[in-house]
């Protein structure tokens, strides 16, 4: 029974930090918000940035902080993008603005994906805002401030979050491995930041599945993600632009058989590798093009041993 919960445990919420002194990087915001827990008061906030680096965690994070045990009776998060219309405000929003905050001077109302909201819904959401600011917070969460107007940009403190260097994917990589008693090798760590382009949600979710196929490796990982390893890419490329041809099929094939790879993933690596190869500027540029036109054909249901074939066929034309 044990073993099933613990099967069941998400990572990504296990590990969530609890305050803001647990949050990795994204500094700028954290000393910022410690400011104002001291002072006990904060402005509304709007948090710009892409998915997975930081925005619904900070704001829970304030709200403990802040409020520590009645975090809860006042704090709610909403998502916008169920609801994207004036509806949401006049309702769900409206309603828990009006009620009393408990045992605190204001409450907070999170919400997320706000930049779904469509410019009426915006304006609506403005004025209740302006309205309900003594008793109060607004922290709109989006990935793009432009789709924010105006009026809630200006009366809002804005924190752009940024995507996570490699070295925060690897603390919070190597924090998750000590918590869970795994090992996980040097090149696992780089492999979870290249995969995850520094949204930590993406990594922690790679080492969970990576890790229910037993061990954390490069391999584990890279397998995790359905994703080609560069080296392999790597190698078949350069067997095709060497005239190499038998092993550059040898290598494709053992992606897409072996690995179980689909033809978007080997294509996609490719693409990915394509601009770090010595070759003359020209021959990548006409490379990318025959990338595009076959990665096109793959997915207007070309067979991907047949597409990526003549693919590498054209590595060779390139490579003479
Ligand atoms: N800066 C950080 N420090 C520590 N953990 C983080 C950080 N950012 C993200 N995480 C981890 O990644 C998970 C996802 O983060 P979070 O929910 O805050 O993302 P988000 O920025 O709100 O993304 P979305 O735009 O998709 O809502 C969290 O559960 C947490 O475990
Ligand atoms: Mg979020």
């Amino acid at each position: 029974m044990n073993g099933v919960v613990m099967q069941l445990e998400i990572w990504t919420e296990k590990y969530r930090p609890k305050t803001l002194d647990e949050v990795i990087d994204q500094k700028h915001v954290v000393s910022r918000l410690k400011a104002w827990v001291k002072k006990g008061s904060f402005p509304h906030m709007l948090f710009a940035g892409p998915a997975g680096v930081g925005k619904t965690t900070i704001a829970l994070c304030l709200a403990r902080d802040m409020f520590g045990e009645n975090w809860k009776h006042n704090f709610q998060e909403t998502n916008a993008s169920d609801e994207r219309g004036i509806n949401i405000v006049r309702g769900r929003i409206k309603d828990f603005a009006r009620m009393k905050s408990m045992g605190t001077d204001f409450k907070i109302i999170f919400l997320d994906e706000s930049d779904a909201l469509t410019p009426e819904a915006q304006q609506a959401l403005r004025r209740t805002m302006e309205r309900f600011s003594n008793s109060c917070r607004f922290i709109l969460s989006c990935n793009y401030s432009s789709r924010i107007i105006e009026p809630i940009q200006s009366r809002t403190s804005v924190f752009r979050f940024k995507r996570l260097s490699e070295e925060s994917v690897r603390e919070y990589a190597l924090r998750i491995a000590k918590g869970e008693g795994l090992s996980v090798s040097d090149d696992a760590l780089k492999a979870i930041f290249e995969i995850s382009e520094g949204d930590l949600r993406k990594a922690a979710n790679l080492l969970q599945s990576s890790s229910a196929l037993g061990k954390v490796t490069k391999e584990t990982i890279y397998e995790a993600a359905a994703q080609s390893k560069p080296e392999d890419i790597k190698h078949m490329i350069e067997s095709a632009l060497a005239g190499k041809f038998a092993d550059a099929r040898k290598k494709l094939f053992e992606m897409l058989i072996t690995q179980g790879l689909s033809g978007e993933d080997v294509i996609k690596g490719i693409h990915r590798e394509v601009f770090d190869l010595k070759l003359p500027e020209e021959k990548k540029i006409q490379l990318v093009e025959k990338i595009g036109e076959f990665e096109f054909r793959l997915n207007q249901g070309g067979s991907p041993e047949i597409q990526l074939e003549a693919l590498l066929a054209q590595f060779m034309k390139q490579g003479k």
